[in-house]
């Protein structure tokens, strides 16, 4: 089994570029995961992928299972997880079809199912949680963009909203108070599952539209679905560089 997961999203629930694929399906403490683990070669290198809104695309934002998919990749012994998120562009240098690695997060999700440390055990925990993202996977995929010619935007705040609605204009105007350049309905609690679980988890944002009341027109599922189709590409080409260079970087 490899060490490196990939968690599809929106846009990516099937990773057509994934070869010899064997389907392992899991089942942990906490349920099932949103699909069977699909273990494979990604232009050569072992990874395991995971599409979070299920294979196909059946569980809106707020009905995954974050904790059973988080500790399944780990049960399966993977150690570094490359996050794949279709988002909504808050920051003026985050307009549609623009790859971000976004370095914060703020969590306005509410209602979920978001932490290993529930106290039933006894026991209080407290993670660390100062950077969200890894930095060393976060360096990996802007040095992996880099080796493909692919433009990515080094730096971004995610907002995670509860969706399954998009925000009102309202909404966006106070996350950007906030200091979100971002928004997206994933984010959390996956990345802080990933910290309690302690597996490295970084994100590689593919921006779909503007956010509500960014452009002049209302946002559309045309034009994200348009977007979608045209980014995907490129975000699959940063994650086969990302994941040969960590797989290099295992091996010494
Ligand atoms: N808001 C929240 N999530 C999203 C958006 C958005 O505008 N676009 C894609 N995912």
């Amino acid at each position: 089994m490899s060490r490196i997961g990939i968690i599809g999203g929106s846009g990516l629930d099937q990773l057509a570029a994934l070869t010899g694929v064997r389907a392992r399906r899991i089942t942990t403490a906490w349920g099932e995961p949103s699909a069977p683990l699909l273990e494979g070669c990604l232009d050569g290198t072992p990874v395991v992928f995971l599409p979070r809104h299920g294979a196909a695309h059946h569980l809106p934002p707020h009905r995954i299972n974050y904790r059973a998919n988080i500790a399944a990749l780990r049960d399966a012994g993977v150690k570094e997880i490359f996050a794949v998120a279709a988002v909504g562009g808050i920051g003026h240098e985050a307009g549609p079809g623009t790859l971000v690695v976004p370095d914060q997060i703020i969590d306005y999700t509410w209602g979920r199912e978001h932490t290993f440390h529930d106290g039933l055990g006894g026991r209080v925990e407290h993670v660390e949680f100062g950077d969200p993202f890894c930095p060393v996977l976060r360096q990996c995929l802007i040095e992996a963009a880099g080796q493909i010619g692919q433009a990515v935007v080094t730096q971004g705040c995610y907002g995670a909203t509860q969706g399954p609605r998009l925000e009102s204009v309202a909404e966006i105007g106070r996350m950007a108070r906030d200091g979100c350049t971002l928004v997206g309905m994933t984010g959390m609690p996956e990345a802080a599952l990933a910290r309690e679980a302690g597996l490295a988890y970084a994100s590689c944002a593919l921006v779909v539209n503007w956010a509500a009341g960014l452009s002049a027109e209302p946002i559309t599922m045309d034009e994200i679905l348009r977007e979608l189709r045209e980014g995907m590409g490129r975000v699959v080409g940063v994650l086969s560089a990302a994941a040969r260079r960590r797989e290099s970087a295992a091996q010494g």
